[in-house]
C-alpha cells in the first residue's frame, strides 16, 4: 500500500530545461531529468521573468508545453524550470467571494500591484495568506480517517467550510493531535499517522491537480432532484437536475450570457461557480460590479457570498481559457465535497474548443471537423463527466450541476462542439436567434429544445400543453401560406393559445424584479392554471374578437406575472382572467 501523495511522488524529480523552439505560446524544450504530462514549467525570459507553462506533450527528449502568457522576448537557448507539480489549485477557506484568472491568481490584487494592465510573469497566491480562520475540530486523537474526511471546520461566510484529509492520501490514517484556534491556511492544525506510523501535517489549505476528478466519495448517484432555475420554460419544460449537465447552445447576441447570469442569482444551490473563458472584458466587468450589489434572495446577503468568479477576457491569452474551466470545476469539486450543491456556469465552452484547435494546429496534429483536434470529443466528455451528484463517505451528498454555453458560428449547431456536447449533456436549451429578433426572452426554443431530466411538474401535462404549442406552431406556419381565411376557426383557436403560453409563460421579462424568477410553487400554480385554460373550449364569431379577446388575456396574465405571488392584487388578476375565459367558454 503506497501512502505518499500524489504531488509528493513528483515533487522529487524537478529539473531544467533549454527551449529548442518557439511557436507563438507553444515551446519546445529538451529536459534532463524525467518531465510528465501536465506538469508545470516555467519559462525565463532574459531579464528573470518567469512565465507559467504546462507540458502539453512529450515525444521522447523533447517536451512541448503551452504557456499561458504572451511570449514576445523567449527564443532558443533560454532556460526552463520544470518544477515537478502538476498544473494545481489551491483549496481551502477564502475562494468565496474571489475573482481569479484561469490560473487562480486573485485578479483584484493583481491589478492593485500592476494596474489596469496586467503585468507577464506575475503570479499571486490564491488564499490569502496573513488571514486567521477560527477552527473547530469534529474528530478526536485516535480518530480512524481517510482522504476527503472532514477533520473539522471553519466558518466562511455563510458556509461551514470542512477542513478534510488531503485527497491525495491514500489508506486509513489515524489522528495524532489536533486543537481548536485561530489557524492562517497555512498553520498546521491536525497531525495524522499512516499505517506504518509516518507522520502528515494537515492545514487548512491543501492543494489539488485541475485535470484530475476529486474521487473521494462512496458512489456516484442518477440525478434525480429537480434543480429549480426559476426561469419557467426551463424548470417546467427543459428542467435540469442536481448533479446533471446541460448546455446553452445560441448564436451571436442571443441572450447566452444574460440567461446565465439570471440563473448564477437565482438558481437554487448553495454555491456558483463562474468561468468566464473568453468573454469580452466589458461583460465580464459588469458581471463583477454587478455581483456584490446583488442580494441574495436566499440569505438576504451579497450574492458574492455564494459566488466565485473565474474569469479569462478575450484579451487575455488564449492558453489560460482551457485552465479556466478546469479550475473551475476543480474548485466545484471541493465544495461538493463538503456535501454543498455547487453550479458551474461556462461561458462560453466554444472559446475553450478554439484555444484546444490553435494549440493542436501548433503541435500539428492531424484535424478532425473544422480543424479542431480529433479527440475534441472526448475533452468534452471528459469535462462534462465531472459533473454528477454523489453520495459521499459520511451519507451525505454533494452535486456539481454544469451549465456550458456553446456559441457556434453562425448559429449552426451542427458545427463540432455543439454536436460533441450534445452528445454528454442530459438537457439541452437551444436558444433562437428569430426568438431573439422577436425579443421573446428567454430565447430557448421550445420546439428545438430537449430534456431527459426529471422536472418540477408531472411530465404527462407538460407534454400536453407542449403538444399545443407544437400544433399551434404548425398552424401559424400554415397560415403564412393560406392566409387567416384559409384556416378554420379551431385552428386559429389552437394558434392564439400557442401564442398564449409564449407570451405568459415561456417569456420572462428579465427586467422586472417579480418576473425574472419565479420560485418552484409559483410555476406549479401559473401552470395549472395556465393548463386549464388552455383545455378549456372556448369560442368567438369572428377571428378578429378572438384575437382581441387573446390579446386582452395576455395582457392581463403578463401583469399578473409582475405581481406579488397570492398578494391581494394577484388574486384579482388572477380572478379576472378566469372570469374573461369563463364568458367565452363553450356551453358555460
Ligand atoms: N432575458 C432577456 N431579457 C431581455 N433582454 C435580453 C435577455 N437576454 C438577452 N437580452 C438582450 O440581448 C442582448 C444580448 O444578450 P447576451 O449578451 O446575453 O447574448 P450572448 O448570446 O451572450 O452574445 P455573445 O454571443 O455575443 O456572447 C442583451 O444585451 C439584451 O439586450
Ligand atoms: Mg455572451
Amino acid at each position: 500500500m503506497t501512502t505518499r501523495s500524489l504531488t509528493e511522488d513528483i515533487v522529487l524529480m524537478a529539473n531544467t530545461g533549454k527551449i529548442i523552439g518557439v511557436n507563438s505560446n507553444l515551446l519546445r524544450a529538451s529536459f534532463e531529468k524525467p518531465v510528465v504530462q501536465n506538469e508545470v514549467a516555467f519559462a525565463v525570459l532574459e531579464n528573470g521573468t518567469r512565465l507559467k507553462s504546462e507540458v502539453i506533450r512529450i515525444r521522447g527528449s523533447v517536451a512541448e508545453l503551452q504557456v499561458f502568457e504572451d511570449t514576445t522576448g523567449l527564443k532558443e537557448g533560454d532556460s526552463i524550470e520544470f518544477t515537478g507539480a502538476l498544473l494545481s489549485v489551491e483549496l481551502g477557506p477564502g475562494l468565496l467571494t474571489q475573482v481569479f484568472d484561469g490560473l487562480q491568481n486573485p485578479l483584484p490584487q493583481l491589478a492593485e500591484q500592476c494596474g489596469f494592465f496586467l503585468q507577464r510573469g506575475k503570479y499571486l497566491e490564491a488564499l490569502p495568506r496573513d488571514k486567521k480562520w477560527a477552527f473547530t475540530p469534529s474528530v478526536t486523537v485516535g480518530t480512524q480517517l481517510s482522504a476527503g474526511d472532514a477533520l473539522g471546520s471553519v466558518p466562511e461566510g455563510i458556509f461551514k467550510h470542512l477542513i478534510m484529509v488531503p485527497f491525495g492520501l491514500q489508506g486509513t490514517y489515524s489522528v495524532e493531535s489536533i486543537s481548536a484556534g485561530n489557524y492562517t491556511v497555512t498553520d498546521t492544525v491536525a497531525k495524522i499517522k499512516d499505517s506504518n506510523g509516518k507522520s502528515y501535517d494537515v492545514k487548512l489549505m491543501q492543494t489539488w491537480p485541475v485535470k484530475i476528478p476529486i474521487k473521494c466519495y462512496a458512489e456516484r448517484l442518477r440525478p434525480t432532484e429537480p434543480l429549480i432555475t426559476k426561469q419557467r420554460i426551463v424548470d417546467t419544460f427543459f428542467p435540469v437536475n442536481r448533479g446533471g449537465v446541460f448546455c446553452v447552445p445560441g448564436p451571436f447576441g442571443a441572450g447566452k450570457t444574460v440567461l446565465q447570469q439570471l440563473t448564477a442569482r437565482h438558481a437554487e444551490v448553495d454555491i456558483v461557480i463562474i468561468a468566464a473563458c473568453g468573454e469580452r472584458a466589458g461583460e465580464v466587468v459588469e458581471t463583477l460590479k454587478e455581483f456584490p450589489e446583488q442580494i441574495d434572495p436566499r440569505t438576504g446577503r451579497s450574492l458574492m457570498e455564494r459566488t466565485l468568479i473565474i474569469c479569462n477576457t478575450s484579451s487575455m491569452p488564449v492558453a489560460a481559457r482551457e485552465a479556466s474551466v478546469y479550475t473551475g470545476v476543480t474548485l466545484a469539486e471541493y465544495y461538493r465535497q463538503m456535501g454543498l450543491n455547487v453550479l458551474l456556469l461556462a461561458d462560453s465552452t466554444s472559446r475553450w474548443a478554439q484555444a484546444l484547435r490553435e494549440m493542436s494546429g501548433r503541435l500539428e496534429e492531424i484535424p478532425g471537423e473544422e480543424a479542431f483536434p480529433a479527440y475534441l470529443e472526448s475533452v468534452i466528455a471528459s469535462f462534462y463527466e465531472r459533473g454528477g451528484i454523489v453520495r459521499l463517505k459520511n451519507g451525505a451528498t454533494g452535486s456539481v450541476t454544469i451549465g456550458g454555453n456553446v456559441s457556434p458560428a453562425g448559429g449552426n449547431f451542427e458545427e463540432p462542439v455543439t454536436q460533441a456536447t450534445l452528445k454528454v449533456v442530459g438537457a439541452f436549451h437551444g436558444l433562437s436567434r428569430e426568438r431573439s429578433d422577436q425579443r421573446r426572452f428567454p430565447a430557448i426554443h421550445p420546439l428545438d429544445s430537449w430534456s431527459k431530466y426529471r422536472g418540477l411538474i408531472d411530465s404527462a401535462k407538460t407534454s400536453e400543453v407542449h403538444g399545443i404549442l407544437s400544433r399551434g406552431n404548425d398552424v401559424g406556419q400554415m397560415m403564412k401560406v393560406v392566409g387567416e381565411e384559409g384556416t378554420s376557426m379551431d385552428d386559429f383557436v389552437l394558434y392564439l393559445k400557442g401564442e398564449f403560453l409564449d407570451a405568459v409563460y415561456l417569456q420572462q421579462d428579465a427586467y422586472n424584479k417579480i418576473d425574472e424568477a419565479c420560485p418552484g410553487d409559483r410555476q406549479e400554480y401559473v401552470f395549472n392554471k395556465i393548463y386549464q385554460i388552455l383545455k378549456t373550449q372556448v369560442t368567438f364569431k369572428e377571428k378578429d374578437t378572438a384575437r382581441s379577446f387573446f390579446l386582452k388575456l395576455t395582457q392581463t396574465a403578463k401583469d399578473w406575472n409582475r405581481v406579488e405571488f397570492k398578494s391581494k392584487e394577484f388574486q384579482e388578476l388572477e380572478s379576472n382572467i378566469l372570469k374573461a375565459v369563463a364568458e367565452v367558454t363553450v356551453n358555460a
